[in-house]
């Protein structure tokens, strides 16, 4: 699987000759229009779009992208109801559930935070996604405190090759809480995403990177428009 970094919570995953984008915020990512690197959201390719929670943080550049590829967006009901309202076509799920999409399986676990669209609307429970395929397995965690739920991963899901944990603490785990997290879903490989964004999630790269390697464990930490092979 090919995974793309574009800033935040946003990634893109290409499996199965399909590109799924989770989360799109790229177009007000304050980082973007600090540094050089430029990600242009009309040249992004997606077939699917995975959307874990209605804040605008994870949500901004959905609309633009969707319209302009056809993607397909994944979520709970309720999110896919209101890109729906805006002739979006979508696939709802609910937290728990697993559907088989042509590229693989998606299913939909808990993330504890909290959920509203940028209008005001009720954004219903937040989620995390766990996608399987031959090629693989992985976690995104989406926004989340750290949470015993996650000990259910190993049980439910196949193995975790990668997992992709918010990592930048205030709205989210911190990298402290996404080592115990690690150990929970039984996942060596993370990347860290939600962090360094905005001024509360600033964290420092190489306390974090040791962090995880003095626990046995590896911590990515992607630059914007970088990709990786997992
Ligand atoms: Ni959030
Ligand atoms: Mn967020």
């Amino acid at each position: 699987m090919k995974v793309t970094y574009y800033g935040h919570a946003c990634f893109l995953v290409e499996t199965q000759g399909k590109k799924l984008l989770f989360d799109p915020f790229i177009s007000g990512n304050p980082l973007l229009q600090e540094t050089a690197t430029k990600i242009d959201i009309d040249t992004i390719e997606a077939d699917y779009i995975l959307v874990s929670h209605g804040h605008s943080d994870h949500v901004l550049d959905v609309e633009a992208i969707a319209k302009r590829t056809g993607a397909l967006i994944i979520g709970v009901w309720e999110v896919v109801g209101w890109f729906g309202a805006k002739d979006i076509k979508g696939h709802p799920m609910n937290t728990g559930g697993e559907w088989a999409f042509d590229f693989g399986k998606v299913k939909l676990v808990n993330a504890i935070h909290s959920s509203s669209f940028p209008d005001g609307s009720y954004g219903a429970n937040p989620v995390g996604f766990v996608v399987s395929n031959d090629e693989g397995c992985f976690y995104h965690s989406g926004d989340t405190a750290l949470t015993l739920d996650m000990q259910l991963l190993p049980l439910i899901c196949p193995k975790l090759d990668f997992a992709i944990l918010s990592i930048g603490n205030n709205f989210t785990m911190s990298y402290t809480d996404a080592i115990i997290a690690a150990e929970f879903i039984d996942c060596a490989k993370i990347i860290g995403c939600h962090y360094d964004t905005f001024g509360y999630i600033k964290i420092d790269h190489a306390a974090a990177e040791k962090a995880f390697s003095d626990a046995g464990k590896e911590l990515i930490l992607l630059p914007i428009g970088e990709s990786r092979d997992l």
